[in-house]
């Protein structure tokens, strides 16, 4: 292992140890997400240990690749780096946990809705997210997101619980508002 993987794995560590003491499904609006944010903001700032060579580009448009920064176990939280090629596009989801997102390069289109039994979904707002943004979600917020048009991204995912835990995520019709399971298969590529 490089000094920079060294580096990476110590600031994922630190990450971890600091989403830990959170609840797993509704992020506090205190001084401890406050501080996992800075946290985030910081590592997101660090494009140095984010090398191409290592952790490679998704080849075609419309194809992501998920890297395991952290996963330890079901019950803890996950980091992830999730790089994305253009025209990447996520249905409306929920997450069944609390999920915090900073892009590393480029950036992706993020709309929240809000949902009611029956009727269609609402845009509550749509932003477009750079390097330096950072978004936060609660476990049942529903959001859908889009890489853009020409540009690849990657972009830092930390979540209350790993992926293989997420066994109950739901993806929303934008119509009709139907939920139905959101069981994505996400191939894994250990850095
Ligand atoms: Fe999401």
């Amino acid at each position: 292992m490089n000094d920079l993987q060294s580096e990476l794995n110590l600031h994922a560590a630190e990450l971890i140890a600091a989403a830990t003491c959170l609840d797993k499904y509704v992020l506090p609006k205190n001084d401890d997400e406050k501080r996992l944010r800075d946290m985030m903001q910081s590592l997101a700032a660090k494009k140095k240990l984010f090398n191409p060579s290592v952790f490679r580009p998704a080849d075609e448009d419309g194809e992501e690749k998920l890297y395991v920064l952290s996963e330890t176990d079901e019950s803890s939280p996950a980091l992830y780096l999730v790089s994305a090629q253009s025209r990447v596009y996520s249905p409306p989801h929920d997450h069944t946990t609390w999920a915090i997102i900073a892009p590393i390069t480029g950036g992706e289109v993020n709309t929240l809705f809000s949902r009611k039994d029956g009727l269609p979904l609402e845009v509550i707002t749509t932003a477009k997210i750079y390097p330096g943004d950072i978004i936060g979600m609660n476990g049942d917020d529903i959001h859908d997101s889009a890489t853009f048009e020409n540009e690849a991204t990657l972009c830092l995912h930390l979540y209350g619980k790993p992926f293989s835990a997420m066994t109950e995520r739901r993806k929303f019709d934008p119509q009709t508002g139907a939920a139905s399971a959101y069981n994505v298969k996400v191939s894994k590529f250990e850095s």
